[in-house]
């Protein structure tokens, strides 16, 4: 099963959305993996964030992440990267459609939420950044019989 890196960005932290946004993915069916607040460092946010390095706003981009605890999570599900990518909605909050997390809740694109990975090479990388190995846990889903076929 594909494993995803999941963030509740400061600003969703604040607002009280943990509950809400975390509801959300066990409702669909994902498998929570590791879940934990934590404040991002300013080198694990240039690592995260390292395919923005040269664009104009990466040092507010750096100074948002880094601003506040965030919640960190790892989902696990057949199709995680894409489910939860969809589920989360379009960077900018104007093209994020009603229903998705931003599209329901974000005003603007510095203000956006949540944060997902974009692609399995990502999720590898944003996972290892932000926890240790055994800070994953495997375990089965007694559920998963109804979920898949
Ligand atoms: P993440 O899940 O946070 O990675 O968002 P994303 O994948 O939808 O967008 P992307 O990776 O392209 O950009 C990362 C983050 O940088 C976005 O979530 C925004 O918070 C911010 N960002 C992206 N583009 C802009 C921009 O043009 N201006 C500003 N101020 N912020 C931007
Ligand atoms: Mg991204």
């Amino acid at each position: 099963m594909e494993k995803t890196f999941l963030m509740v960005k400061p600003d969703g932290i604040q607002r009280g959305l943990i509950g809400e946004i975390v509801t959300r993915f066990e409702k669909k069916g994902l498998k929570l993996c590791a879940g934990k607040m934590m404040v991002v460092s300013e080198e694990q946010a240039k690592t995260h964030y390292i395919e923005h390095e040269s664009k104009p706003f990466f040092g507010s981009l750096i100074r948002y992440i880094t601003s506040g605890p965030v919640f960190a999570m790892v989902w696990e599900g057949k199709d995680a990267i894409a489910l939860t990518r969809s589920m989360i909605g379009a960077t900018k909050p104007t093209e994020a459609a009603p229903g998705t997390i931003r599209g329901d809740y974000a005003m603007e694109m510095s203000r956006n939420i949540i944060h997902g990975s974009d692609s399995a090479e990502s999720a590898e990388r944003e996972i290892a950044n932000m926890f240790d190995a055994d800070e994953l846990l495997s375990y089965e889903q007694v559920t998963a019989k109804w979920l898949y076929e």
